[in-house]
């Protein structure tokens, strides 16, 4: 047990920053173990006080401090494990600090640290203070000049902006000197040293100004980084066309690192990428994995308005910057490849990630209002629904208040820290609209429940819909109030055909309806036959939709609603009631079998993109599932999902091998996204012959294993014969290894395809596999594919009714903190919702739970999440 309770940082206690530092210069001597770093700093006091100089720092070993050229005794400035305290500070100075670091063994990959014999920075949220002392708060923006010294070995020295000079120096070694006109909060500096190869490339800005781009990849690597390029050249444009942004400097930098804690970084003109989120090509990566980097890869160049140019006033507000960032990058994916499949696969990982953390211990609003660790808030809540809040409100006030109201944002913010209420601001100038009521999206948690009921009146040809909202509690806000919540509306006859109707006398075939109290009755006329109603079309928020709908209009709408969304949700819908009543016992055989049959009738639809078929043919993961069965039995979800799939195996299996023959990759690859829908069609139809318990289909994926020309299919393959199991798999596993060993990417999904394995062996495969060679739990990539990989998506085999399950990842979790804190705990997660399962499981996750928190020496991280959990 922690014996020091570690203190919350409130929102509500925001104070600015009691010193500012306009401008530094820093000095690095890069040594792996014992690195020294000078700072000079020009330091104000801000405002009218006489408090005490405060810098945070920590794991720095002080070497001198200096104010004004003079250096400070003991008596004029103390230094504990966190702070820098100089009591009498001058109201603006020069303060002068050295501190030594050890780069090499920090391996909690949190400030300056080694990765692959490289030095690399990561200081997002709070890594800078591991650097040097310093105001370590995004409000405090300050111009940075770096002079970084290494051996020769070294041979590439970069930091953000410019480079303002570089050579050797006596002794084998060199120097840089970079420096960035642009004031920045200390998280978005960054430093790489190393020996690296470089990919380069140049663009024409809007303005006609050339661009220098270079990605910095390990020796060997650079042709892997041509996709990524390729992704930034079309962000950068892109951001131009749709939000008038252009790139600011004359570089523009991204190095990739394979021991990194995230996905990416977005320091200023120097980007840092894990590498899994950077390097590509046919033969080692899938096509989600070039799907993944070009939506990072504009992401993080997404941030450099909205983020580096404008940035958080504290760490509250962080979907400011991150909400809004994952919105541009959703808009640019799907403008690269297609609205309806890319707003499917977002609302499928907020599904699954953002809605079950508002169902667990860990709910939280997308502008939290207190933290222990603020790295514990870089959740799918902040992320993914914050993006979700935005998407609303360019529904509520339409695409050009919107984008009036972005120009706002960047002409008053540029160059500052701000607020949400700030941002909302803007729009609320721009549409001339009141968004007081809208703001509550951001500080009540939880998903609202919406239930839509509807009454057609044939002889006044109209239709009544009366609509409700109500947000279940969540931890700390016990009573909710109602939102405004944007519901996208269109109608169809019972034979599918869109029909028209009248809201306030205009005839139309869509219109949005807003729910702004606990209730709404709606009245559409001129609906001239018994209509169909798809409601929530495109998913216009992030709501739980609950209608009186038959399963017989939901045939009708996944036959044909024009809305793709509502299509492939009508699907989902019946797939799940089909399977959960299943999963409760009552299997409703005949309703499975008409299911298959129409999932066969959309699948030879010639109109339908293979992208879209292929996600049609996936039903509800079982995380998703576990989310709609109270109280959850995952043992009991798995087998009554197998059972659909088998029986949509069985049912379409001539349908689905005609499909496999026919969508063979003739040519050559090409990532982009249609030859990536024919390749995931394909390998859907794989997969879900493989639930076909017939021998030859062991022969057809293994045959496809052998034949794959490429990454996306030689996983398809590996993926079919994982879920066939037996000694095929055993080969195809074997086979991969030998062939990829040397590749750690590749050999990632080596452990992850082991990881999902559902098999009853699979629990005791994991476990040893944490003893094999190529296992390195210090390395952020491996634990996950390996570790979070099994507990987030293996639920069958994770919740094993011994409990055994829970007690791998409570024992990874312990043994990861010590050293990594962070990895740590994300990976708590996946315990967090033990009150939704069975009373038997709940107990046993509950009790890994208690194990965690009642250990000596825990990280704030662990602890913080594990208690919350537990609360
Ligand atoms: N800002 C980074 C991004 O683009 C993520 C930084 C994550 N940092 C953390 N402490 N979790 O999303
Ligand atoms: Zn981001």
């Amino acid at each position: 047990m922690r014996t020091d309770t570690p203190q919350p940082i409130r929102l509500a206690d925001y104070r600015p920053p009691a010193f500012l530092v306009d401008e530094v210069n820093l000095t690095f001597d890069l040594q792996p173990n014992a690195t020294r770093v000078k700072a000079r700093m020009q330091v104000r006091r801000n405002g009218d006080h006489a408090e005490a100089l405060r810098f945070n720092g920590e794991r720095l070993k002080p070497i001198s401090v200096a104010i004004d050229g003079r250096t400070l005794g003991e008596a004029e400035r103390t230094i504990d494990g966190e702070f820098l305290v100089i009591p009498d500070a001058p109201d603006a100075f020069v303060l002068e600090t050295e501190v030594e670091i050890d780069p090499e063994n920090n391996k909690a990959l949190d400030g300056l640290y080694m990765s692959g014999g490289r030095f690399c920075t990561q200081c997002e949220a709070e890594g800078f203070r591991k650097i040097t002392f310093w105001p370590d708060r995004p409000d405090v923006l300050s111009r940075f000049t770096v002079r970084i010294e290494a051996d020769k070995a070294f041979r590439h020295l970069l930091s953000n902006g410019n480079l303002v000079q570089s050579g050797d120096l006596p002794g084998g070694r060199r120097f840089a000197v970079w420096n960035d006109p642009f004031p920045k909060p200390c998280y978005l500096f960054a430093l790489v040293g190393g020996e690296l190869d470089v990919l380069e490339d140049k663009l024409v800005t809007m303005t006609g100004r050339t661009v220098d781009l270079r990605i910095y990849v390990d020796p060997g690597m650079a042709p892997r980084a041509a996709y990524a390029m390729d992704a930034l050249k079309r962000s950068m444009t892109w951001d131009e066309e749709a939000f008038g942004r252009e790139y600011d400097l004359d570089l523009f930098m991204i190095v990739a690192v394979r021991d990194f804690n995230f996905g990416a970084m977005e320091n200023k003109g120097l980007n840092i990428f894990n590498s899994s989120l950077l390097l590509a090509d046919p033969a080692t990566a899938t096509d989600m994995d070039f799907e993944r980097i070009e939506s990072v890869v504009a992401h993080e160049y997404f941030h450099n308005w909205t983020g580096d140019r404008i940035t958080c006033r504290d760490w509250f507000q962080l979907c400011l910057k991150e909400g809004l960032t994952v919105f541009r990058d959703q808009s640019f994916s799907a403008d690269m490849r297609g609205h309806a499949v890319q707003r499917i696969k977002d609302v499928k990982a907020l599904r699954a990630r953002q809605f079950a953390e508002d169902q667990g211990p860990l709910a939280h609003p997308v502008r939290p209002s207190s933290y222990l660790k603020i790295d514990n808030f870089y959740t799918a809540t902040i992320y993914e629904k914050g993006a979700e809040v935005i998407r609303m409100l360019k529904t509520l006030i339409g695409p050009d208040a919107f984008r009036a109201g972005m120009d706002l944002y960047f002409e008053r913010w540029d160059g500052h820290a701000t607020t949400v209420e700030e941002f909302i601001r803007c729009f609320a100038e721009a549409s001339g609209r009141d968004l007081t009521d809208f703001f509550a999206w951001y500080e009540q948690a939880g998903t609202p429940k919406v239930t839509l009921a509807s009454r057609y009146d044939e002889a006044a040809r109209a239709l009544h819909l009366e609509l409700t909202q109500a947000t279940p509690p969540t931890p700390g806000q016990p009573t909710k109030r109602p939102l405004p919540i944007p519901v996208t509306v269109g109608l169809l006859d019972q034979d599918g055909r869109t029909q028209a109707f009248e809201r306030d006398g205009k005839a139309i075939d869509e219109t949005v309806i807003v729910l702004d109290g606990a209730s709404a009755k709606i009245t559409l006329t001129g609906v001239d036959r018994p209509p169909v109603v798809s409601a929530l079309r495109g998913f216009s928020a992030p709501v739980r939709l609950e209608s009186d709908a038959e399963p017989k209009d939901r045939y009708v709408l996944l036959a044909g609603d024009p809305d793709l969304f509502n299509r492939w949700e009508a699907g989902q819908e019946l797939a799940r009631a089909l399977i959960l009543a299943r999963a409760e016992g009552r299997p409703d055989e005949v309703g499975e079998e008409r299911y298959a049959e129409a999932v066969g009738r959309a699948l030879s639809d010639q109109a339908a993109e293979p992208a879209f078929k292929a996600l049609l043919l996936a039903l509800p993961s079982e995380p998703d599932l576990a989310l709609a069965m109270r109280p959850a039995d995952p043992g009991a979800i798995h087998e009554a999902r197998e059972a659909l799939r088998e029986r949509l195996a069985v049912h379409l299996q001539h349908e689905l091998r005609r499909l496999h023959t026919g969508l063979q990759d003739l040519g050559e690859f090409s990532p982009d996204a249609a030859g990536a829908g024919r390749r995931a069609l394909r390998n859907a139809a794989l997969e879900l012959l493989a639930a076909n318990p017939r021998s030859e289909i062991a022969e057809v994926a293994a045959g496809h294993y052998a034949a794959a020309a490429n990454m996306t299919d030689a996983m398809g393959g590996l993926n079919a014969l994982m879920l066939i199991g037996g000694e095929p798999f055993e080969q195809g596993l074997t086979d991969f290894y030998e062939r990829w060993k040397s590749e750690p990417l590749v050999i990632d999904k080596w452990f992850a395809v082991q990881a999902r394995d559902p098999s009853e062996t699979a629990l005791g495969r994991v476990i040893g596999l944490t003893a094999h060679p190529a296992f390195d739990a210090k390395n952020p990539n491996r634990l996950r594919a390996l570790v979070s990989t099994f507990a987030n998506f293996n639920p069958a085999r994770f919740h094993d009714p011994s409990g055994a399950g829970y007690r791998f990842l409570a024992d990874q979790i312990l043994a990861v903190d010590r050293y990594n804190p962070m990895i740590a705990a994300r990976l708590i997660d996946a315990l967090g919702g033990w009150r939704r399962y069975t009373p038997e499981l709940g107990a046993l996750m509950k009790a890994e739970l208690q194990r965690i928190v009642s250990t000596e020496g825990l990280s704030k991280n662990v602890f913080e999440l594990a208690s919350r959990a537990l609360a």
